[in-house]
């Protein structure tokens, strides 16, 4: 066991901050993880996967616990379906090549999302018309009260757009160790999405496949966003906002060509009225609720590419916040409440950060 003090977290999270932790350990598995804890029972903890989505905004007066839990390995295979069970330190996409090298369905849409397996349910990571929802199997979970190892099923996780039930009800509680997935042998082609179709027939893909997706995913990826080993981000940094059906109409009447489309039946939805920070409960309304284009609300707020010193919004890509080097955490932070204001200004649209602020 070994836990360093006052170590710089600048390389541990991609909007590379210049923070330290008061203490730093690495885990390699349930025992490594108990036995750090047993030397530090009190006190505040972060768990840190490949911090990005993470934004530090002061020094962390607590103990960082790194998840080094590896493995990739198949628990069982039936006529449809594989289960891959993935050490939650594993790298995402590292994970999703393993799949597509064996010409496995269900993570190719989510190819080159950074960060670890471990993270992925807490946010239920999601691009190109997929969530995780979709092959999650289970998890297990290390409870950080009483050190017993619970297993959680698709249900429990109270999957939602960008939401699970470790960031609400179980938020800071547990130690996600492992995630079974559920990968399909004959793959469904999802390329719907975005620009996939595009970029498919531009790469003059004739037979459809696994590989096939990832790719144009990751062209398309490679293209939009900033690359967080060259400029600090940690992807969008707010969440698309979800509408009732009545203010999107009135929305997109007072500003034609809005961008918005359907959203499942959401547990937790945006708000469109005139008061800041009240959130309308809008499920009642009828017609479908509608997901809007947060990137685009900010750029018709006039902010894409604005830089203030190192703290910015990228030039492509309005919804990433950006360090250009020296930003602090509090200059970042403050940008996005900037711009949370003005959207409200405008469109009495109250949007809703992804990241995780410590
Ligand atoms: P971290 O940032 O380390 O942690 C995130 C949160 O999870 C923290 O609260 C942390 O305490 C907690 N946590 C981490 N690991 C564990 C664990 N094992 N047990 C318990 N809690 C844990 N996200 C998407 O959904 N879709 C995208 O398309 C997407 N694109 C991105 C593009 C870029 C360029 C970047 C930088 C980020 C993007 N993200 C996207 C966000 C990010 O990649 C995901 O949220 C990812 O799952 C975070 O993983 P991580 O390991 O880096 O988590
Ligand atoms: N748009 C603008 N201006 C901008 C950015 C976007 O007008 O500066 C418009 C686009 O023209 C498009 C719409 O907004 O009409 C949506 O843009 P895009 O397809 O780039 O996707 P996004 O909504 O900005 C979401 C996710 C991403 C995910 C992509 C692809 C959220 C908060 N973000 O971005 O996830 O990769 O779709 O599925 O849901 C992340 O969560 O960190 C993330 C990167």
């Amino acid at each position: 066991m070994t836990i360093q003090s006052n170590v710089s977290l600048k390389a541990l999270h991609t909007f590379g901050i210049n923070v330290q932790a008061r203490q730093l350990a690495t885990f390699q598995d349930q025992d490594s993880l108990a036995e750090i804890l047993a030397a530090y029972p009190d006190g505040h903890r972060l768990i840190l996967g490949g911090g990005s989505n993470i934004l530090f905004t002061q020094d962390f007066d607590g103990l960082v616990l790194k998840n080094e839990v590896m493995g990739i390995e198949t628990i069982a295979e039936d006529d449809n379906y594989v289960y891959i069970k993935v050490g939650a330190g594993e790298n995402w996409h590292r994970f999703v090549q393993h799949c597509i090298r064996q010409d496995l369905g269900g993570v190719e849409n989510l190819s080159l999302i950074p960060g670890c397996v471990g993270a992925s349910p807490m946010q239920n990571i999601g691009a190109y018309g997929m969530e995780i929802k979709e092959v999650f199997q289970e998890l297990e979970a290390y409870h950080l009260g009483d050190g017993a190892l619970q297993a959680f099923s698709l249900n429990d996780c109270a999957f939602g757009y960008r939401e699970s039930v470790f960031k609400n009800k179980c938020k800071d509680q547990f130690v996600i160790l492992n995630v079974t997935f559920r990968l399909r042998r004959a793959p469904i082609f999802n390329t719907t999405y975005g620009a996939i179709e595009q970029e498919l027939e531009r790469m003059g893909v004739k037979d459809l496949s696994v590989k096939a997706i990832s790719d144009a995913v990751i062209n398309i990826r490679s293209s939009k966003l900033p690359d967080p080993a060259k400029i600090g981000n940690a992807g969008s940094f707010f969440k698309n906002p979800v509408v009732s059906a009545a203010a999107f109409a009135k929305l997109s009447a007072a500003h034609p060509g809005m961008p918005a489309y359907p959203a499942e039946q959401e547990p937790y939805l945006s708000s469109v009225s005139g008061d800041q920070g009240e959130a309308e409960d809008v499920a009642g309304d009828a017609g479908a609720p509608m997901k809007l284009a947060a990137g685009w609300l900010i750029e018709q707020c006039g902010w894409k590419g604005y830089r203030k010193g190192d703290a910015g919004v990228h030039e492509r890509q309005a919804l990433v916040l950006v360090n250009y080097g020296n930003a602090t955490g509090k200059e970042i932070y403050d940008l996005s409440q900037e711009i949370l204001e003005s959207v409200q200004k405008k469109f009495g649209v109250t949007l809703e950060r992804e990241v995780n602020i410590i």
